[in-house]
């Protein structure tokens, strides 16, 4: 609940170019300091009406970083990066969208801007007793090279259980002079390492996001966009916040120079601790934070990163996992570039605003902030990425036909995912995924009128995350049928494979194991179980399997398949 003070809309007092929604529902009202709010409830979606003469941007402190940023140190590593005009994207949107291109850094991240600019701002002395940092990311890459740029020395501490890739590129950024030292078992026992060596051998601690020539560098990027788009209208820009450097520093330049635009924080839902700070009106530290955004997965953001959020930002935007993911794709399907997920975080919450407020005929940045993609990620994030994959709870009677039956009610709709398995007598409950037509209004809806006109209880799955993380897995799980054989099946995947496949296996005898799911594979698997009746012989089963002209594999003698799929009480 926010208190009675942060309903109010504290709004900055500049004159906007475009009708833009100052809030929405997915906005939090920012409460500036010192700055008197001009209406005593806060509207969803409303025009803002600014007064120019809001002292809040021309403080010394913003003329301080305006300074600080145009006299950053940041291109002897980093390069300018392209502002890239996203086609698709703005298509599919029906806006102008900008991608800047930060993942295209030599460390494959923004980062480098801030930890450079940070160390060559440092004194001779300091420089010569060398650095230290704390980080299992993208500042700790950009540290390292930063080290091997200016020759100094460079201590890293990162926790023990960091995985050796980006202990490797590290290493490789670094080179001679920086040290990699593996410490503690989490993240706050590498960082007491790190105090320990600045308090004790007088390394000069190089914080990730809240020093002042960390934002400013950051703070570059802004320096940048603005740069290419003199002549040309900008909307707002959309940052991803962990601790919130580039947030402030992008926000803080663009207030200065051209503040009719506005600047937008991105954060994951589950760590969205500038929101929550900017909905308290000051820094609070998050009790946990989920780590799919690892880069931008910060439980108590800077003070100097808030005080400046606080003043200059428009508004925060959190997103979840599935519109991160799915933001992943979009950025891939323009850029052919696979960002990270925080590095996608910008790319989601653009969406998200566009999509909430129905904004057209704007113009919008994203800052792809970096790309360092841990490979092993990828299979979730195809997984979820798909925005179009709707998904069912369905109940049918354990009839022969009826399963057929259920399926016509979804064809011709491309289904990607079936998971069902043999429960009880009467009924069994299957697991179903599939993408709706997008030509047709309320589509998925029309399919569940259908099933339950039909007497098949239904019930809408796609936004559970229990169901989508784990119980997709574990669907049906072990049954105890009785004489069931178990087949796995190939066939070359195309439209309408699936449903050919189906139409063949029109046969006497009862399916009590079915799962598909399509990986985007070139070929169809699907894992079915059969029961044979009582006394019946193999030959027939085998005989009526060879003449469908599909591949199989019989697996009823795996001990996979035993072990996890059956229970033998009933099976006698
Ligand atoms: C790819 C990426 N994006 C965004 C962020 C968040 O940056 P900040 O901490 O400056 O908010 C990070 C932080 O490391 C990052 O690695």
């Amino acid at each position: 609940m926010w208190r009675s003070s942060l309903t109010r809309l504290c709004r900055p007092s500049l004159t906007f170019s475009q009708n833009l929604p100052a809030c929405s529902t997915i906005l939090v009202p920012i409460h500036r300091a010192g700055n008197k709010p001009h209406s005593s409830h806060r509207h969803k979606s409303s025009v803002p009406q600014w007064n120019n003469q809001d002292s809040s941007y021309s403080t010394s402190n913003l003329c301080g970083y305006l300074n600080k940023i145009l006299n950053s140190k940041v291109y002897d590593v980093a390069i300018e990066t392209e502002l890239q005009h996203a086609k698709n994207l703005s298509r599919l949107l029906n806006n102008k969208i900008l991608l800047k291109r930060e993942d295209t850094q030599p460390v494959f991240s923004f980062k480098i801007r801030g930890a450079y600019n940070a160390m060559a701002h440092l004194p001779p002395s300091s420089l010569e007793r060398g650095v230290v940092a704390c980080s299992a990311g993208n500042h700790a890459q950009g540290v390292a090279l930063s080290a091997k740029m200016l020759g100094c020395r460079a201590v890293i501490c990162m926790p023990l259980a960091t995985p050796s890739i980006k202990v490797n590129s590290v290493r490789e950024h670094g080179g001679e002079t920086v040290e990699v030292r593996l410490i503690g078992n989490n993240y706050d026992e590498a960082a007491a390492e790190a105090k320990r060596l600045e308090r004790e051998e007088g390394l000069a601690m190089i914080h990730p996001f809240d020093d002042e020539n960390v934002i400013a560098g950051q703070g570059t990027i802004a320096l940048e966009i603005l740069k290419k788009c003199v002549s040309q209208n900008v909307d707002a820009i959309f940052v991803c916040c962990g601790g919130g450097g580039m947030l402030a520093g992008i926000a803080t330049y663009v207030k200065q120079v051209r503040p009719n635009i506005k600047v937008f924080g991105v954060e994951a839902a589950d760590a969205a601790g500038m929101t929550a700070s900017l909905e308290a009106g000051e820094v609070v530290t998050l009790p946990s934070v989920g780590l799919f955004a690892d880069g931008a997965a910060v439980k108590t953001i800077g003070k100097n990163t808030f005080d400046l959020c606080q003043k200059y930002v428009d508004g925060m935007v959190t997103v979840s996992t599935d519109q991160i993911c799915n933001a992943i794709k979009l950025a891939y399907n323009d850029g052919r570039v696979i960002l990270e997920p925080a590095g996608a975080l910008a790319v989601a919450g653009l969406k998200k605003y566009v999509e909430e407020n129905n904004i057209t005929g704007s113009t919008f940045v994203a800052i792809t902030s970096g790309a360092n993609m841990d490979f092993n990620r990828l299979r979730v994030v195809s997984e979820r990425a798909d925005d179009s994959e709707r998904s069912l709870q369905i109940t049918i009677p354990e009839t022969p036909g009826s399963f057929r039956e259920m399926y016509s009610k979804i064809w011709p709709r491309n289904v990607t995912e079936f998971s069902y398995r043999y429960e009880t007598h009467q009924e069994a409950n299957i697991f179903v995924s599939f993408q709706p037509l997008a030509h047709v209004e309320n589509d998925f809806e029309s399919v569940m009128d259908e099933l339950k006109q039909s007497n098949f209880e239904c019930c809408d799955i796609s936004n559970n995350e229990l169901a989508k993380t784990h119980i997709r897995h574990l669907a049906g799980g072990r049954s105890g049928c009785s004489f069931e054989r178990l087949f796995r099946f190939h066939f070359p995947e195309s439209p309408g494979a699936l449903q050919r496949f189906l139409e063949a296996l029109n046969m006497k005898w009862n399916i009590s194991l079915f799962h598909y799911r399509n990986y985007g594979d070139d070929f169809g698997r699907v894992l079915v179980g059969i029961q044979q009746t009582q006394g019946e012989h193999c030959e027939g089963m085998n005989r009526f399997l060879q003449e469908l002209g599909y591949q199989y594999i019989e697996e009823t003698n795996n001990p996979a398949y035993n072990k996890f799929l059956r229970t033998s009480p009933m099976d006698s």
